[in-house]
């Protein structure tokens, strides 16, 4: 399969559900603990002997991501701190020997399967479990300022046999594997951690053979920086905690596949002191924003200890599946309208229509600039109901903008009233 055709789900997709979920879910400061504590593996291991997640329901998180108009969902099978949730056979840190005793992976790929949803995961390049793992030195390793670790001998290709062997085991055990999500390349003062330090090439060949319809996130290549990246080591670009303002393009102004990646707290692990929630309402925009620069929107829970995932997360995913239940025809299978984006909202557009995003009404009709004489129709999403499109008596001669005649009062959805235009036989949609 060429690119393109590997990325046709994925881009129609448009909405998918991150998962963090691990050891460090016990602490419950953040996925980063070990790391920003500098915590110790010994002290770490008492996460490992503690873990026991025993409310972990994948079917119901797989519920939750469908009812919120998700198409897919990635996982973390292995985070930085090398702890597994699946069952390898390279390792003995990993979910199946905690209390736990379960392969949380193959729950997870199976519940969310089961319901339709596009499955992908997640797997850390870097490991701070791993005793071949560059440590002192390391621009993040926990060990990295002790000198204990200081000129241990370390052979890095054993650790990339052990990561390409894990990989092996995730696309080959788990039945198809949508996507595959690595994290993360850097540069210190020690090493160049980026692209083919992690064998990316050959790593690729394989994950093909395996997987030849698979889906890649380009982070093995270390550009995530850059405004014009390049796709040299995967399918699309993964901006992290911010909507690229003009979506992504590389140097020749193309587009390129992306997908901004976002928490719906401050953290990505579980951090039982982060209550900075955003509003059900940012999300259903940022989404909107993304699809109306061709991009995807992923949005992650850190589930708790017990396996729960909080429940200001599961509260606003539910508004937010409230919104696309209605609208969702204005997200899935949409993409960038060629209108430049109006002042009281934005447009998407799907096959054979145009999406009106009114965020903002403000006073007066809304203008659709450009459209005079080309629309059919124009109608609520919500509820199917006609909208107005004439002049009104107060606006100046202009030929060429049309206008929305909304109801008064206050709009039917105070997020985001869809309004889908139809236009006349013969204008088709750019
Ligand atoms: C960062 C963090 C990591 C998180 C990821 C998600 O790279 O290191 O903890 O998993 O972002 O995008």
């Amino acid at each position: 399969m060429t690119a393109p055709d590997r990325l046709t789900g994925f881009s129609n997709d448009r909405f998918g559900l991150f998962l963090h979920f691990g050891l460090y879910s016990i602490p419950a400061r953040g996925e980063w603990v070990q790391s920003n504590e500098r915590i110790t593996a010994e002290e770490y291991r008492r996460y490992f002997e503690q873990f026991n997640p025993r409310e972990y329901r994948p079917r119901e998180w797989a519920k939750l991501a469908k009812e919120c108009g998700m198409r897919y969902a990635v996982m973390t099978a292995k985070h930085h701190d090398g702890f597994c949730l699946f069952d390898s056979e390279l390792t003995d840190f990993k979910s199946t020997n905690t209390p736990a005793g379960r392969d949380l992976i193959r729950e997870y790929v199976e519940a969310f399967r089961a319901e339709g949803i596009r499955v992908g995961l997640y797997y850390s390049l870097l490991d701070w479990h791993h005793p071949d793992y560059p440590a002192y030195g390391d621009k993040q390793h926990p060990m990295r300022d002790e000198e204990a670790y200081r000129g241990i001998p370390q052979d890095f290709s054993n650790y990339l046999r052990y990561f390409h062997g894990q990989v092996r085991e995730l696309l080959t055990n788990y039945g198809k594997i949508d996507l595959m999500w690595f994290d993360f390349s850097y540069q210190d003062s020690v090493n160049d951690m980026t692209g083919e330090k992690w064998g990316a090439t050959e790593l690729i060949r394989m994950i093909r053979s395996l997987q030849p319809d698979i889906v890649l996130n380009d982070r093995m290549g270390g550009h995530t920086g850059s405004i014009h990246p390049t796709l040299q080591y995967g399918d699309f670009v993964s901006p992290e905690q911010y909507l690229p303002p003009k979506g992504m393009t590389d140097e020749n102004g193309s587009p390129i596949p992306w997908e901004a990646c976002v928490t719906l707290n401050d953290h990505w692990g579980y951090c039982a002191a982060d209550r900075n929630y955003k509003q059900p309402k940012e999300i259903i925009r940022a989404l909107v924003e993304c699809v109306s620069k061709n991009g995807n929107l992923i949005v992650n829970v850190g589930p708790d200890a017990l396996g729960v995932i909080p429940e200001p997360a599961a509260d606003i995913l539910r508004r937010v599946g409230a919104w696309m239940r209605k609208n969702g025809e204005s997200i899935t299978g949409c993409r960038a309208a060629e209108y430049e984006k109006p002042e009281w909202g934005r447009f998407t557009q799907g096959r054979d229509r145009l999406y009106a995003h009114i965020f903002d009404r403000g006073i007066g009709p809304v203008i659709l600039p450009g459209m005079a004489g080309r629309i059919r129709s124009a109608r609520l999403l919500c509820d199917g109901s006609e909208v107005s499109v004439a002049r009104p008596w107060n606006q100046p001669d202009n030929d060429s903008d049309a206008f929305l005649n909304l109801p008064s009062g206050p709009m039917p959805d105070e997020s985001d009233t869809v309004v889908v235009l139809e236009l006349e036989k013969g204008e088709s949609l750019l």
